[in-house]
């Protein structure tokens, strides 16, 4: 039978074709290969991004394995982040920051670098979605804002580190207080809310970042809606949640007026720095990026 003729929108893997994939455990839930894909065939890469389902006590053998067989590169989920951090010969300035590692380049001479590339993800969402977070001082002019972050976990540690990079400053609250402080130690300068009294606080802050999975689908907490009632008018609300795509928290945020930012941006940011580094094209996150993700795949 004669094989069908390939149209734009399919994949060519050649015997050249450079190979990266994901490594968690689980990994099927994992948006990852669908995206990574989709940018191979739009761009025309000679490519392939594959899932790769490794336990705990496999990953070093597996890391080891995918060099071995010529990879690229991989994304690393959770699990693995932490012993991402320890496998990698050369961590860069992010991955040091965030104390993980969600993207590993296997390099020509054979070492592996590190990066974290969730933090600098939701700093490019927040710019791309062109939100300014602009508060006035006294005399008019303009004053470093405020961020609080929900949570002190791996996302929180992240996202934390790079918005001080930009020159914000960031403070933390988190329902176990000693977490928060453990953060403090790992990052300083990072302010303490205590978790009790965020809600009335929140008139002091200039951006509110969810990092926990309160509020996402079978998580611990999906109608988690607190209240924005004592939040300024600038107030920007962002959540890292993408599943569903307007959280509880982010319906709630928009019914006051504020502006609002989802948690898929930071998903396709993250994203783009892995694809370039192994696959040498930048991509572009736009609304097909998000509609075909959103889709999941589905045309
Ligand atoms: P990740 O590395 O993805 O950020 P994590 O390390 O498990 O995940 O962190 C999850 C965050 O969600 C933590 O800040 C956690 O708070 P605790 O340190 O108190 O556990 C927070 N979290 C999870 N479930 C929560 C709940 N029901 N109420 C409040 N915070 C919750």
């Amino acid at each position: 039978m004669k094989a069908p003729a390939l149209t734009q929108a399919e994949q060519r893997i050649t015997g050249r074709a450079r190979l990266a994939g994901v490594l968690g455990w689980p990994v099927g839930h994992s948006r990852s290969p669908l995206l990574h894909n989709y940018w191979l065939r739009r761009y025309g890469v000679d490519g392939a991004y594959v899932p790769l389902p490794v336990k705990p006590e496999d990953f070093a053998t597996a890391v080891q394995g995918l060099k071995a067989a010529g990879f690229r590169g991989a994304n690393v989920t959770i699990p693995h982040k932490e012993a991402a951090y320890r496998i990698a010969d050369v961590l860069d300035e992010s991955a040091r920051r965030a104390g993980a590692v969600n993207t590993l380049v296997f390099e020509a001479d054979g070492s592996i670098r590190g990066l974290s590339t969730d933090g600098d993800g939701f700093v490019a969402s927040l710019k791309a979605e062109g939100l300014k977070l602009a508060r006035l001082d006294r005399h008019g002019g303009l004053a470093q804002p405020h961020a609080l972050l929900l949570g002190a976990g791996g996302a929180a540690r992240s996202i934390a580190a790079a918005l001080q990079a930009t020159g914000m400053r960031v403070s933390v609250t988190n329902r176990t207080r000693d977490r928060a402080d453990a953060l403090v130690e790992a990052l300083p300068g990072l302010g303490v809310c205590p978790w009790e009294d965020w809600e009335k606080a929140l008139g002091a802050y200039d951006l509110l970042v969810n990092t926990t999975s309160l509020g996402m689908e079978g998580g611990p907490d999906p109608a988690f809606c607190p209240s924005l009632k004592a939040a300024g008018r600038g107030l920007v609300v962002a959540d890292i949640v993408y599943v569903p795509r307007k959280t509880p928290l982010l319906a709630e945020a928009e019914r006051q007026g504020l502006q609002t930012l989802g948690g898929l941006g930071m998903l396709l940011h993250q994203a783009r720095l892995g694809f370039l580094e192994w696959f040498g094209v930048n991509p572009e996150v736009d609304d097909a990026t998000r509609d075909y993700v959103l889709r999941g795949g589905r045309s």
